[in-house]
């Protein structure tokens, strides 16, 4: 059977491999049996093995789309005495703060610029004269927003220095930038299937230091469904997940793992960047400018603002792309009208080259 190849460009769920569509198609099975714990066990190892050690990380799965695995980390692991320091530097940071506050955790929001680098000696200084201990940060390390970038490793610098326990969505770096989280202090990590693991949406997953997560067993739940402990407690006896996950989407993130292991990520972050530069030569190309400085920008997703062309909009640039297979995505961020380009997935040099035509030709179009 042929699928469709459609290519999208928006920032997840990404492209994924043929192999990785049909690994959904399996004989039914119970996913309490021994067989379907094995890819359960098989999954959480090798998705703990991209980021760290197995001896003193594990990760635990939750079905749900990301925001399921951050709020999990927030509502688990900070305790009621506890205050956790949440850098904003775009959407993905304030819904962070939106967690804390229906889990009313005590938080403290650090606003930094959704375009420029975080400001660390300003996040020391808080960090070092807060009259209540900062026991926890939590910071998006790419913000899918805009496409910036933060300096994680500086971050787990300052954390360890204060004994802070570390706290990042690598939701869509995950996978393409390369991460240790034990040399950069990072305690818990939230990230999905469906961005550049290169899987299906429905699957969420935390790794987290196994010693900091064994600390929180006596933390009461805030709620049933994304407790951390307990689900880290069950998985580890059993390989099973406490409610029914999305089996199908279990065998396809299998798939993508095998896949990504076979291309490695520095190799898949290489590929990325390659579809990134045809991009951004492109766009320079049509006149085209970017929200974020290349200086502080991950390559993977680019901020465009929009052109000042009578004629220009959004929705028929996007239609006409659409038409053609391509997926462009909106702008998020109220600072400047923008659209999105990701170059997750699988997608190629040559896909992007075709992109960057179409891009041309919608233009003439217009002037
Ligand atoms: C950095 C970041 N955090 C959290 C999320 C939320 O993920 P989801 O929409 O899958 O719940 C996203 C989604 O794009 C993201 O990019």
């Amino acid at each position: 059977m042929e699928v469709k190849r459609n290519i999208l460009l928006n920032p997840g769920p990404a492209t994924t491999t043929d192999s990785v569509k049909f690994a959904q198609v399996v004989p039914d099975i119970c996913p309490r049996e021994k067989e379907f714990g094995l890819i359960m066990e098989f999954i959480s190892k090798e998705l703990t093995n991209m980021v760290a050690s197995n001896d003193k990380y594990t990760t635990v799965l939750f079905g749900g789309s990301g925001t399921a695995s951050v709020e999990a980390i927030l509502s688990s692991v900070v305790d009621n005495n506890d205050t956790i320091l949440i850098i904003n530097n775009g959407a993905y940071g304030k819904r962070m703060c939106e967690i804390a506050e229906i889990y009313n955790l005590n938080y403290i929001e650090f606003k930094s610029s959704p375009i420029d680098a975080i400001d660390f000696v300003k996040l020391e200084e808080i960090i070092k004269h807060s009259k209540k201990k900062i026991t926890h940060l939590s910071v998006v390390h790419h913000e899918t927003s805009t496409g910036l970038l933060s300096d994680i490793k500086r971050i787990g610098e300052i954390c360890k220095k204060y004994g802070v326990e570390m706290i990042v969505d690598a939701m869509s770096s995950f996978a393409a930038i390369p991460i240790d989280m034990e040399e950069m202090n990072i305690k818990y990590l939230a990230s999905s299937a469906n961005k550049c693991i290169q899987g299906m949406a429905g699957i969420s997953f935390v790794i987290s230091n196994i010693d900091s997560l064994e600390k929180t067993k006596n933390i009461k739940a805030r709620n049933l469904y994304l407790n951390l402990y307990k689900q880290y407690d069950y998985f580890k006896n059993t390989y099973q997940m406490r409610f029914t996950p999305p089996v199908q989407v279990i065998y396809a993130l299998k798939q993508a793992i095998i896949e990504c292991n076979n291309e490695t990520i520095e190799k898949r972050y290489s590929r990325y960047k390659m579809c990134c530069n045809i991009l951004w030569d492109g766009l320079e190309k049509l006149g085209l400018n970017k929200l974020v400085d290349e200086k502080n920008h991950s390559m993977l997703i680019t901020s465009v603002i929009e052109p000042q062309i009578k004629g220009y909009s959004f929705e028929k640039m996007h239609k006409y792309l659409y038409d053609r297979g391509f997926t462009i995505y909106p702008g998020k961020i109220s600072l400047e009208n923008t659209f999105r380009i990701a170059n997750i997935g699988e997608i190629y040099p040559e896909d992007m080259e075709k992109f960057i035509k179409l891009l041309k030709e919608y233009f003439n179009t217009i002037v």
